[in-house]
């Protein structure tokens, strides 16, 4: 409909001028015809007139009128011959034939000189009339008339009209239908152009041949081109850091101060009823770590769980309660679960079997069905209650891990405005064993929801768009990383995940290096020149805790001067131990913690300290200022944060980190100590290295990571992911205007 009405502008001029020429050439072939006509009837009446005009006169001076009537019925045998007729030298019309018209009176030139022209406009019809003298000196014997009948040319006449119309009519059909097609093709092609330029293809493309039609959306789309030219070099060399202002900026700005919501499973409080009254705790995971000092910076609404057993009493008639609890700024909507949900959804379908599925760390992956009819469930519950949270049609929403893959498409199917940001927080693994998942298909569409997929590095984007392409048809386009699935584009791109970088002001409050040292020491009891190592982690098999203490334990070996003098103290977190492997893992664990402190501890002596508690993140931040080493073996991890926990609480630009070349985190930071933690020997090695390290090489590396933890913190995490969605969402509301644009044409 809108394309007509462009169309018909240029149309509407065409016909116009077509029909200008066909009023104004039509009677002009008109009369030539006609012309034409009148000098071949001239011609062929002399021609007659010739030939017979002896005979005549001979049969006027014989008064041998049968010969005379004789030749003249010849002469109208012709059927265009009307009549012939003979008017003697004194104007008298002596002989006629039967058609001669009556209207014809002699003389008759007086008649055809009064209409000076050998045509004559007659009731029954037009006629052509030549005139003859006949004379034989010194007799004047009259002259001879010739009536041609007109009719067949002022037919012919019509006949030519008729043509020459309708070959306007269908020259200007042609004509149309040509304009048509082109003008559809090069909409077409311009809009296509526009699509891959806002995409951050070509520009030159999208502007080649500019209609003026198109004039002002290209000026549009001209200094969208800059802006978006001005935010790429803003992101290559960055003005300064990224800020909870900045980031509040940005929203406020490029997304103008459009509503956020958060989805995760874990919430970022958790109350807890005590003997002492309800408490509130922060739980461990990176997921919560990450996310909430992002929504503190922009407000809006946290969906979660509502896990605790304090949880219910804490919030008001819509389920939302205020937080932080000691300075609220966003809103955290809880949505409850019932035992048999939780089982089936979180612990089952989830835990047993995407995060072993997703860790490659030996643990099989489970899948029930009933557990998958659970996790569908809970996601459509999750869905309503992001639908009903929302405010307006077209909030942006973001989706948290692996506990919500089918979220995006729930929610695209309601909200199809909605820019739904999901990010994997954990790894993502290569096509052959995601393939193991029953439900690969739907896990897949309902993740191709998203307007925007994040994972933390590339390598999980493209172990995911390889699966993408293995196991549902969609077309990839590889240049942008944008996977589109009926009709819905998918960005797919890594935005590493990362912590709140601490302010200078916070950090003058810390205690110092010297009374985190001595606090750590006298917690675990042991003397102040203890060479301390830390871990802290969630008690999870992935995270590579057995392969830490086997390293302690060659580390002994090989370096017995060190027994006595150095402790690794592990803080693990329990977590989902209702899960046989979880527990199978603490049970192994503290076995092995058992065997070590044997085989080289003593009364007063312990190398490896298992605490199998939670701890809260002043203690945690504490211990890393007073340790001398931080580990960190995971087998698979998606990013990592205590790594760049560490870094953030090492001001003193002291202690050495240890870390998994599977951690996500390894790609950032090559300053640490990298390390395979499955290599027994490297492991030993390195946990020698760092606890002889110099004091100034630990400055250097220090140094350098500090700068990257610091530059690449949380608020950029957000930031680009955020930025991204300005740019799809200004992406969208241009191709609406384009459609709105053409419609109103
Ligand atoms: C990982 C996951 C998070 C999760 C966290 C803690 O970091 O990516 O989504 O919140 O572990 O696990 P939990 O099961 O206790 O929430």
């Amino acid at each position: 409909m809108n394309a007509f009405r462009l169309q018909f502008r240029f149309i509407a001029p065409l016909f116009l001028v077509i029909a200008l020429t066909a009023y104004l050439t039509v009677p002009l072939v008109d009369q030539f015809s006609l012309r034409w006509t009148v000098r071949d009837l001239n011609s062929r009446a002399e021609l007659v007139a010739n030939t017979i005009s002896e005979n005549v006169i001979d049969s006027i001076i014989s008064f041998d009128h049968v010969r005379l009537e004789a030749l003249f019925n010849r002469l109208i045998a012709n059927e265009r011959m009307l009549g012939v007729g003979l008017c003697d030298h004194e104007g008298n019309l002596r002989e006629r034939t039967s058609g001669f018209p009556d209207d014809i009176t002699c003389p008759i030139a007086d008649q055809v000189v009064a209409q000076s022209s050998p045509t004559l406009k007659l009731p029954r019809g037009s006629v052509h009339i030549a005139v003859e003298p006949l004379s034989r000196p010194p007799l004047n014997l009259g002259e001879l008339v010739l009536v041609h009948d007109l009719s067949f040319a002022e037919k012919r006449g019509e006949d030519t009209r008729r043509y020459l119309i309708l070959f306007f009519v269908i020259l200007g059909a042609v004509i149309a239908l040509i304009t048509v097609i082109t003008a559809h093709l090069s909409l077409r092609g311009w809009v296509t152009g526009v699509r891959e330029l806002l995409r951050g293809g070509n520009p030159l493309k999208a502007f080649e041949n500019p209609t003026s039609e198109l004039q002002p959306l290209a000026h549009e789309l001209r200094a969208l081109l800059r802006e978006m030219e001005d935010e790429r070099r803003a992101r290559e060399n960055p003005p300064d850091l990224w800020t909870p202002d900045k980031l509040r900026d940005l929203l406020h700005a490029d997304l103008r101060g459009d509503e956020v919501l958060v989805v995760s499973n874990r919430e970022p409080y958790i109350h807890e009823k005590t003997p002492d009254g309800i408490v509130v705790k922060r739980p461990a995971s990176g997921l919560v770590t990450a996310v909430e000092p992002v929504m503190r910076a922009c407000s809006g609404t946290w969906i979660a769980h509502g896990s605790g057993s304090g949880d219910k009493e804490s919030v008001d008639e819509h389920d939302i309660v205020r937080v932080p609890p000691e300075r609220p700024a966003y809103s955290l909507k809880r949505v409850w679960l019932t035992r048999e949900e939780e089982e089936g959804y979180y612990f089952g379908f989830a835990n047993e079997g995407l995060w072993p599925l997703c860790h490659i760390a030996h643990v099989r992956p489970v899948f029930r069905v009933s557990d998958w009819e659970y996790y569908k469930a809970v996601n459509q519950r999750f869905a309503d209650k992001v639908v009903a949270s929302a405010r307006t049609d077209d909030p942006v929403i973001l989706v948290q891990d692996y506990h919500f893959a089918l979220l995006p498409q729930l929610i695209r199917e309601r909200l199809p405005r909605a820019t739904i940001i999901t990010f994997w927080h954990i790894p993502w693994p290569n096509p052959e064993s995601f393939g193991i998942c029953p439900w690969r298909k739907e896990i897949l569409r309902g993740m191709l929801g998203s307007s925007i997929l994040g994972f933390h590095t590339r390598y999980h984007c493209k172990n995911f768009i390889e699966t993408v392409d293995r196991f549902l048809e969609t077309r990839i386009e590889h240049e942008h990383s944008v996977i589109t699935l009926d009709g819905q584009e998918t960005l797919v791109k890594s935005y590493p995940i990362s912590i709140n970088w601490p302010e200078p002001a916070e950090e003058a409050a810390w205690p110092s290096i010297a009374a985190c040292r001595k606090e750590l020491r006298a917690r675990f009891d042991l003397p102040e020149d203890r060479m301390i190592a830390i871990g802290v982690d969630r008690f999870d098999y992935t995270k590579g805790i057995l392969e830490r203490a086997n390293a302690v334990e060659r580390l002994l070996e090989k370096h017995p001067e060190l027994i006595g003098k150095f402790t690794l103290i592990q803080v693990a977190a329990p977590s989902r131990s209702e899960l046989d492997e979880y527990r199978y893992f603490q049970e192994r664990l503290a076995r092995r913690e058992a065997e070590i402190n044997e085989r080289f501890g003593g009364p007063d002596y312990w190398p490896f300290i298992l605490l199998a508690q939670h701890q809260d993140s002043e203690t945690v931040h504490r211990y890393y200022r007073g340790a001398d080493v931080c580990v960190v073996t995971s087998l698979h991890d998606g990013m990592n944060l205590v790594s760049k926990e560490f870094i953030a609480s090492r001001n003193d630009e002291q202690g050495v980190l240890i870390l998994s070349q599977f951690a996500g985190a390894a790609g950032e930071l090559p300053e640490a100590l990298i390390v395979n933690p499955y290599h027994v020997e490297e492991t030993a090695d390195a946990l020698y290295r760092a606890l002889t390290m110099p004091e100034a090489e630990q400055r250097d590396r220090m140094r350098t990571l500090r700068a990257t933890v610091r530059e690449r913190n949380v608020y950029r995490w957000a930031g680009f992911m955020l930025l991204d969605a300005a740019r799809i969402r200004r992406r969208e509301r241009i191709e609406a205007r384009l459609l709105t644009h053409t419609e109103n044409r």
